[in-house]
């Protein structure tokens, strides 16, 4: 099997997005193909997206798959967004069984935040780099010096008594109808909040929420500087077709 270009998806919350990546390159080598997320979102119907999305590209290679929830090799732990049917479910062996590809998926804010490092806003940052993704969740992904420490998960800290996720993502924002400065603000302080509890040298904001840094970047207040994502929306499927590549490379020597 060929490694260099590998399918690249992400299972979001309202969309699931697929394109041919060329992982040397960091580069999209298809038009972004999207399907909107079955509902309810369950294991099985999701899977048949990720079948149609195999066809669409006629695709017999390797496939990468980011997941908005814990992965644990393969298997998913938790589903905050999702359905739980989700929960303990091998989805590596589900998703390569229903496309006939060989399937590696990970957290979706993994895949985002190794092609930022990569190929984008994190390239060739030393030291703590925290990464954020805002959309229907919130995601967290950390590296030190370049290495990272899968499934983070400080969306769910307790903010203001509840979970974060609830109080500063974009979903929070758009169903409380929160104007720019009030969720900019609430924003701030959840940075800051684990800004006392990582200490990170950058901080990158990724997700829908990278295309918007004029309205909201101007009322952060934290010590380290935060910039936005450079790959945008498609960090996410170019992460995760590197991490598949990673995966496919170890299981060849082993
Ligand atoms: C999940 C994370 C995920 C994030 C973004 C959160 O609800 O717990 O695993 O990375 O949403 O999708």
């Amino acid at each position: 099997m060929k490694l260099r270009n590998i399918l690249g998806i992400d299972i979001g919350g309202s969309g699931i997005k697929g394109a041919i990546i060329d992982t040397k390159k960091g580069k999209l080598l298809s038009e972004r193909f999207r399907v909107p997320t079955p509902q309810p979102p369950t294991a099985e119907s999701v899977a048949e997206v990720i079948k149609s999305i195999t066809e669409h590209f006629k695709w017999k290679g390797a496939v990468g798959i980011g997941y908005p929830g814990v992965i644990q090799h393969g298997i998913a732990r938790t589903a905050h967004n999702l359905d739980e049917s989700w929960i303990d479910c091998d989805l590596n062996g589900l998703f390569s069984k229903t496309t006939r590809c060989t399937v590696h998926v990970v957290n979706d804010a993994d895949a985002a935040g190794m092609a930022e490092m990569k190929f984008g806003a994190g390239k060739g940052q030393k030291g703590v780099v925290l990464l954020v993704t805002v959309g229907t969740g919130l995601g967290t992904v950390m590296f030190t010096d370049g290495k990272l420490v899968p499934n983070l998960e400080l969306g769910h800290i307790i903010l203001k008594g509840d979970d974060a996720e609830l109080y500063a993502s974009d979903a929070a924002r758009k169903n409380q109808e929160l104007d720019w400065p009030v969720w900019a603000a609430r924003f701030d302080e959840y940075l800051k909040r684990l800004e006392s509890l990582v200490w990170p040298d950058r901080i990158i904001i990724g997700g829908g929420m990278s295309k918007k840094g004029d309205k909201f970047l101007k009322y952060l207040t934290t010590k380290a500087p935060v910039v936005t994502a450079e790959l945008l929306n498609e960090a996410g499927i170019i992460g995760a077709a590197l991490i598949s590549r990673y995966y496919n490379k170890l299981e060849k020597k082993s």
